[in-house]
């Protein structure tokens, strides 16, 4: 089908009409080309229906499930991750291998709750084969349904875990350890680029300047900020 077929056939109308005993993937366009505006959705749930069916970029061809996001549909924090691994594929749910526990742990270390006080997604949604880096195209074809989580969750504050995850979402390519820990305003937003779990997994150092200790510094700062922009 060609780019302007469906571009026709995106009716934003007949998408918002679509229900969870309705999905239309046909409306969904499977050219990455074809944009899908902002205000698309009304809610998280048609996102992850589309999601579930989407073939926007060839990661949907090797996917068990999409990985949409999950947490507090209204949290004031929301965590950008790089992509599904396998735990995360295999169960349709983000960041609960290993690097999601130590994430989990990061987390309660300054007393948040990733249920109640978290929203977790990713930048692809799908699991790139052998958890390779998504391509430049993979994220863009990506992006709109990222876009229109953050518009519909509406977070005070982004985490973003790792260099994938900055530059998906802002487009700053900087290494992540020149950046970590520093308060970036991307769209009217406060985002905090954090290293990336997986990363503290492989060099546990805790020493001071270490990557968990770097860690504890930027999370302590997350959660000053929280409290100040909540009171
Ligand atoms: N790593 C990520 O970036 N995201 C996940 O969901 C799991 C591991």
């Amino acid at each position: 089908m060609s780019t302007e077929e469906q571009m026709s056939l995106f009716d934003q109308s007949e998408l918002a009409a679509s229900t969870s005993a309705n999905v239309q993937p046909e409306l969904i366009p499977t050219s990455a080309a074809v944009p899908i505006p902002s205000g698309t959705y009304d809610s998280i749930v048609p996102i992850a229906e589309h999601c579930n069916v989407c073939q926007r970029c060839d990661l949907g061809t090797t996917r068990t499930h999409a990985v949409v996001g999950e947490g507090n549909l209204n949290a004031p924090l929301m965590i950008i991750g790089e992509a599904p691994g396998q735990n995360e594929d295999e169960t349709g749910r983000p960041f609960v291998g290993k690097a999601g526990q130590l994430l989990d742990k990061i987390l309660e270390s300054v007393k948040l709750d990733r249920k109640k006080d978290v929203y977790i997604t990713n930048i692809n949604k799908c699991r790139p084969p052998g958890n390779r880096v998504p391509t430049t195209d993979e994220v863009a074809a990506c992006k709109p349904y990222l876009l229109e989580q953050i518009r519909l969750i509406d977070p005070k504050i982004i985490l973003m875990t790792g260099a994938t995850a900055v530059k998906g979402l802002t487009g700053d390519k900087r290494g992540i350890t020149k950046i970590r820990g520093t308060w970036i305003e991307w769209e009217g937003r406060l985002c905090m680029p954090i290293l990336h779990p997986a990363y503290l997994l492989r060099n546990p150092s805790r020493e001071q300047g270490g990557p968990k200790w770097l860690m504890w510094q930027d999370i302590q700062t997350v959660r000053a900020k929280l409290d100040e922009v909540l009171s």
